[in-house]
C-alpha cells in the first residue's frame, strides 16, 4: 500500500493561531483526507514550536512561566484544529519529553561526527523571525517582516557545518531529488545557493542569553538553536527517538519518513531547504522528497498584524459561518501556490453563490422531487451517467492542485443544474414517468458521488449528504469501488433534510 506523510510547518505559540496557520492546516487536511480516502496509508503531523527567545521574552511579558504559556497557546491550536475538523494523526509539541530526549540525541550524534564544532561568530539575529540575516536581507537596517533592527550577536557557540552540505544539497534540488514546488520557488532558492552559497551556522546561544531551550548534552551552558529543535519534529513526531538511520523499526510510524509533502510558505522555504536538509544528511536520514510553498496572504488588501487590528481568528469565522465555509473558502479563493487575499465579504460572496445556490440548492432540489415524485424512494439503476469527473480530479491531486479539483467539483455541480433544468423533471412528472425515474436515479447516483468528491473539503457537508441519501456508511466503500457507477441501491429511502446553507443573515 502507498504511504503519504504530509507535514505543515509547527506554529510558535507566541498568540493563538490566526487564519494565515488555518490555510496551512487546512490545505494539508485536504491533501491527508484525499489520500487517505484514496486509499494510501497516511499520516499528518502538525504541532506547536516552543521554545526559543521569542516565546521566553513573551512570557516574560506576561508574568508567566515559559512553559505555562505554551501550554496555552499550543491548547488554542488544538482548539483551533478540532474545530476545523483537521484529521491530524499527530500533534507534536518541542516541548514533549520524547521529543526533547530525541533532540539531545540527534545532537550528541551530530557532535561526536564533528559536524557541530564549538567556535565563535558574529552575526546580525532578527528575534521576529529567529534567525540569522545577511546585510542584504535587510531594509534601512531593519527586518523586513517584523520592522525590527537585528540584534548583533557576537560570543562564543556551536557551530553545524552547513557549508559542507551546500553542494549536496543543491544538486539534490536542481534533480529534483528535493522537489520544491511551484517551480518559481525551486529556482529562488538554487540561485540563491549559486550566488550566495552556505555558511556554518551557530545553533546555540549561551543560557544566559536564551535560557528557554534544550540544553546541548555536551556543554550545559547552552541551548539549542530553536531551529535546529523545531525542524527535528517531522521525525520524532514518528516516533524517531534521536539515533540511528534505520527508519523502519519496531516504531510503526517510523516508515513514513521521508515526508512526500512538507507544506509551508514562502516566509520560511529557505531554512527547510537548506538547514533541514542539512541536518538529514547529517544525521544519515533521507532528504525531504517535496516541499510545497504555498502562498502567503494578505487580509483585506494587507499583512495581518495585531498593529492594524486586521488578524483573523479562524475559530470565529467557522462559528459563524461554518468550518466547512472556511475549508471551502480558502482552498477555492486562494490559487494553491500563490499569493492571495482574504476577505470577509468574498467569503460571504462565496458562500450565497457557490454554497447556498451552489450545492445547497442542488441537493435540496434533487432530493424535494424525489421526495415529491417517488415518495422519497430510490427509482432503478439507469445505465452509467457520469462524467469524467473522478479522472480530472485525481489527476489535479496528483500535481498537488487541489484547488483546481474543487474548481472541477463546482464545474461537476454546473452540469447536475443544467441536466435538471433542461430534462425538466416537473414536466415529465406530467408526461413520462420512465424518463422522470430514470432521470432521479442520475441525479441521485451523481449526489452520492459529489459527496465523495467535497469529502476531503468539507466532510461534515459530505455527511450530512450521505445522511439525506440514507447512505450512513457511505464512506466505509472502498475509493475505487465507490467510483463506480451503480452504488446507490434502488428502494433507498432519502430524505431532505435541512438546507445546507442556510441563507446568511443580513448584518
Ligand atoms: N515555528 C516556525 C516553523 C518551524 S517548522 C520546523 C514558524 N512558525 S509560524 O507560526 O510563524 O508559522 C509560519 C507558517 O504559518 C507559514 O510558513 C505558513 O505555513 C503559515 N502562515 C502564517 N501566516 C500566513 C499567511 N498570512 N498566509 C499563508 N500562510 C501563513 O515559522
Amino acid at each position: 500500500m502507498p504511504k503519504f506523510y504530509i507535514t505543515t510547518p509547527i506554529f510558535y505559540v507566541n498568540d493563538k493561531p490566526h487564519i494565515g496557520h488555518a490555510y496551512t492546516a487546512i490545505a494539508a487536511d485536504v491533501l491527508a483526507r484525499y489520500h487517505r480516502m484514496s486509499g494510501d496509508e497516511t499520516f499528518f503531523l502538525t504541532g506547536t514550536d516552543e521554545h526559543g527567545i521569542k516565546i521566553q521574552e513573551i512570557a516574560e511579558k506576561q508574568g508567566k512561566q515559559p512553559k505555562e504559556f505554551a501550554d496555552e497557546i499550543s491548547a488554542k491550536f488544538r482548539l483551533a484544529w478540532d474545530t476545523l475538523n483537521i484529521s491530524n494523526d499527530g500533534f507534536i509539541r518541542t516541548t514533549d519529553s520524547a521529543h526533547e530526549d530525541a533532540v539531545r540525541k540527534a545532537l550528541s550524534e551530530m557532535y561526536k561526527q564533528e559536524w557541530i564544532y564549538k567556535g565563535s561568530y558574529e552575526a546580525l539575529y532578527c528575534v521576529g523571525c529567529e534567525q540569522y540575516k545577511t546585510k542584504s536581507e535587510l531594509v534601512e537596517g531593519k527586518c523586513p517582516d517584523h520592522k525590527r533592527e537585528p540584534e548583533v550577536h557576537a560570543e562564543e557557540a556551536y557551530l553545524f557545518k552547513l557549508s559542507h552540505f551546500a553542494p549536496e544539497i543543491l544538486k539534490r534540488i536542481k534533480s529534483d531529488t528535493i522537489k520544491i514546488l511551484p517551480v518559481t520557488r525551486k529556482n529562488e532558492v538554487v540561485s540563491f545557493l549559486e550566488q550566495e552559497g552556505l555558511n556554518d551556522i551557530a545553533i546555540s546561544r549561551r543560557k544566559e542569553k536564551v535560557a528557554w531551550g534544550i540544553e546541548l548534552p555536551f556543554d550545559s551552558n547552552h541551548t539549542c538553536y530553536v531551529w535546529v529543535d523545531a525542524f527535528l519534529n517531522y521525525v520524532t513526531g514518528l516516533g524517531w527517538s534521536g539515533t540511528g538511520s534505520n527508519l523502519s523499526p519496531e516504531t510503526l510510524n517510523l516508515k513514513f519518513w521521508p515526508a512526500n509533502v512538507q507544506l509551508m510558505s514562502k516566509d520560511i522555504l529557505r531554512v527547510h531547504a537548506t538547514i533541514w536538509q542539512a541536518i538529514l544528511l547529517a544525521l544519515g536520514l533521507e532528504t525531504s522528497q517535496t516541499l510545497f510553498i504555498h502562498g502567503f496572504f494578505t487580509v483585506d488588501g494587507q499583512k495581518m498584524s495585531k498593529t492594524l487590528g486586521n488578524v483573523v481568528d479562524p475559530i470565529e469565522i467557522a462559528q459563524k459561518y461554518g468550518a466547512d465555509v472556511l475549508r471551502y473558502h480558502l482552498l477555492r479563493e486562494i490559487s494553491f501556490g500563490s499569493d492571495g487575499d482574504f476577505s470577509l465579504k468574498r467569503l460571504e460572496e462565496r458562500y450565497e453563490s457557490d454554497l447556498a445556490n451552489g450545492i445547497g440548492n442542488l441537493v435540496a432540489r434533487v432530493l424535494g422531487m424525489t421526495e415529491k415524485y417517488t415518495s422519497g424512494e430510490v427509482p432503478q439503476v439507469t445505465t452509467s451517467a457520469l462524467s469524467n469527473i473522478w479522472d480530472v480530479y485525481d489527476a489535479h491531486f496528483a500535481k498537488l492542485e487541489p484547488d483546481q479539483a474543487l474548481s472541477a467539483v463546482w464545474a461537476f455541480i454546473g452540469e447536475l443544474d443544467k441536466f435538471v433544468d433542461t430534462e425538466a423533471p416537473w414536466v415529465l412528472a406530467k408526461t413520462d414517468r420512465g424518463r422522470l425515474n430514470a432521470d432521479l436515479y442520475i441525479l441521485l447516483e451523481n449526489l452520492r458521488h459529489l459527496g465523495r468528491l467535497v469529502w476531503p473539503f468539507m466532510p461534515a457537508t459530505a455527511e450530512k449528504i450521505f445522511a439525506q441519501l440514507g447512505l450512513p456508511d457511505e464512506l466505509k466503500v472502498g475509493y475505487d469501488e465507490g467510483k463506480k457507477w451503480g452504488g446507490l441501491k434502488p428502494g433507498t429511502r432519502v430524505t431532505k433534510g435541512d438546507g445546507l446553507f442556510p441563507r446568511l443573515e443580513p448584518a
